[in-house]
């Protein structure tokens, strides 16, 4: 019987900063400040517990329906995140890697990218993944479409050689805060075997002491692959 302790790679899907301002009657804007303020201590309480990839939800390719004003500050405060967690990438040795279309973004905010990931190419230990304007469906057709172009057969293989990471593995531990208990179109393919864990704890409430319980529940899961056991 296999128990596994601490995952490979956890994603997370970063939401309820509308509600959680909401229920404060602040503007949802405020909402996503304070859920930026949450991901700069998760994301180091992830990596400090062992985990060596972390990749986070903070846009999806349908989030460009939402009204511009959220969308210009939800982009600005990407530009933020960026520069205030620079350091701590560098010092921590960890890889940034932006993953999504990135060419719909600010032409700032795509310097910035391209920079962090320039200066932190050389990480293997750990790695930062960002997706944002990120959806599953985009990435398995780009990804159809640029084996239909190319002489190499379809495979599982090289299938996922051209995803927009080819790197990222396939995710261990999918957490959702928010209450909502669905995917939302975030790595669809990645996922085929995580163990997902819901939680209904809003994103700007979420704490080590969550995170803690849900690398528990993990923790306890008999990963059997379509094994018996
Ligand atoms: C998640 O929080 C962040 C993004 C999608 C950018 P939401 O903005 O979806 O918050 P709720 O779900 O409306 O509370
Ligand atoms: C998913 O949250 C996307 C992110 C967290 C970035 P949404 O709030 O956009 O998802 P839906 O619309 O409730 O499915
Ligand atoms: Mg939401």
């Amino acid at each position: 019987m296999s128990k596994n302790n601490i995952p490979n790679h956890v994603a997370i899907i970063m939401d309820g900063n509308g509600r959680w301002a909401k229920n404060k009657n602040m503007p949802r804007n405020f909402g996503h400040e304070e859920g930026l303020k949450t991901l700069s201590k998760i994301t180091q309480k992830v990596f400090d517990a062992g985990v060596k990839s972390l990749t986070v939800y903070a846009f999806s390719s349908e989030n460009w329906n939402r009204p511009k004003n959220e969308i210009k500050h939800l982009m600005a405060l990407f530009e933020k995140a960026i520069e205030s967690n620079f350091q701590y990438m560098v010092d921590n040795k960890i890889k940034f890697n932006l993953l999504g279309n990135i060419k719909k973004f600010p032409l700032t905010l795509q310097k910035k990218i391209k920079n962090l990931e320039e200066i932190t190419k050389k990480n293997r230990v750990y790695n930062f993944y960002l997706a944002a304007n990120y959806g599953s469906k985009e990435e398995l057709v780009f990804a159809a479409e640029t084996l239909r172009n190319s002489t190499s057969k379809i495979t599982e293989k090289s299938f996922k050689n051209v995803f927009y990471n080819p790197h990222l593995p396939d995710v261990d531990l999918l957490i959702r805060t928010g209450g909502e208990t669905r995917l939302s179109n975030f790595l669809l393919w990645q996922s085929a075997y995580a163990e997902i864990y819901f939680t209904k704890v809003l994103w700007p409430d979420f704490k080590a002491i969550h995170l803690n319980k849900a690398l528990k529940f993990f923790s306890g899961k008999i990963r059997k692959f379509g094994k018996i056991y």
